[in-house]
């Protein structure tokens, strides 16, 4: 969800601004996500290096915002059937906010209609790095057998990631511009299609996500084949974004 800054910086408003406009457009596109039939929808809300090298009296502000926005946006969760979870370390976040996110992660626990996954204090090397200490752990403890380690498959290893559950996704989406991966999903991401647009986060509406989802859907995905591509049914990935 980029560009929040340079949105409010563009109408000479303070960057909170931004996040503010940020947090409704986050609104708009989950639920246009599920009415588009989206299974999992992951958003990268807050990177471990944001976290760490944020000035504190913004990262207090989203820490308010995320816990505002996890308030008011439980109607819409329930109406749409969307269930809650998250990425990253979240027990670095402030105590009341962590309250909140397992509140609302129990409220919507049983909801079936899509995942909204919010990625927060995350980054993907770190994943990987605390996926393999657990593997290292389970091999010291004697859970995993140290004679068979080449039956840790990709599929198994992907277990041990933020969230057993999550697919591969489809499609990431990059908004404001830029080229870069920075630190998301990057095991999970490896055959996902990209998209990337000028448009900032607080810009980014509902035609913009048909508009990618639409250009998504006429791409052929091969997956390293050399076949004019895949069929759906085979191929990996869910339907995420
Ligand atoms: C990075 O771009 C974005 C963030 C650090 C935060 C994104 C957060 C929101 C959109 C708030 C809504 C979400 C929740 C869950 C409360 P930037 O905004 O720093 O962009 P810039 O590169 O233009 O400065």
């Amino acid at each position: 969800m980029d560009g929040n800054g340079r949105w409010a910086r563009t109408r000479g408003l303070l960057r909170m601004r931004g996040y503010e406009e940020g947090a409704g457009a986050l609104r708009r596109i989950t639920t246009r996500c599920r009415e588009l039939g989206v299974s999992e929808a992951t958003f990268f809300a807050l990177s471990t290096e944001n976290y760490q090298r944020r000035p504190s009296a913004e990262i207090r502000f989203l820490m308010k915002l995320l816990k505002t926005y996890l308030i008011r946006e439980r109607p819409m969760l329930m109406e749409n059937g969307i269930r809650l979870t998250t990425i990253g370390d979240i027990s670095a976040l402030p105590a009341d906010v962590q309250e909140t996110l397992e509140e609302t992660r129990s409220l919507s626990a049983d909801n079936d209609q899509m995942v909204m996954r919010l990625a927060l204090n995350y980054g993907s090397r770190q994943e990987i790095l605390t996926a393999v200490r657990r593997i290292c752990q389970e091999v010291k403890e004697g859970r995993i057998d140290p004679e068979r380690l080449n039956e840790i498959t990709e599929d198994s290893f992907a277990a041990y990631l933020g969230d057993p559950q999550m697919k591969d996704p489809d499609l990431v989406i990059r908004t404001a511009g830029e080229y870069r991966l920075s630190n998301f999903l990057l095991w999970q991401s490896s055959y996902s299609e990209l998209w990337i647009t000028n448009e900032l986060w607080p810009d980014f509406d509902v035609e913009h996500l048909e508009q990618a989802v639409e250009d998504f859907v006429s791409r052929d995905r091969k997956y390293g084949a050399v076949l004019d591509g895949v069929s759906r049914e085979n191929s990996p990935g869910s339907g995420g974004i």
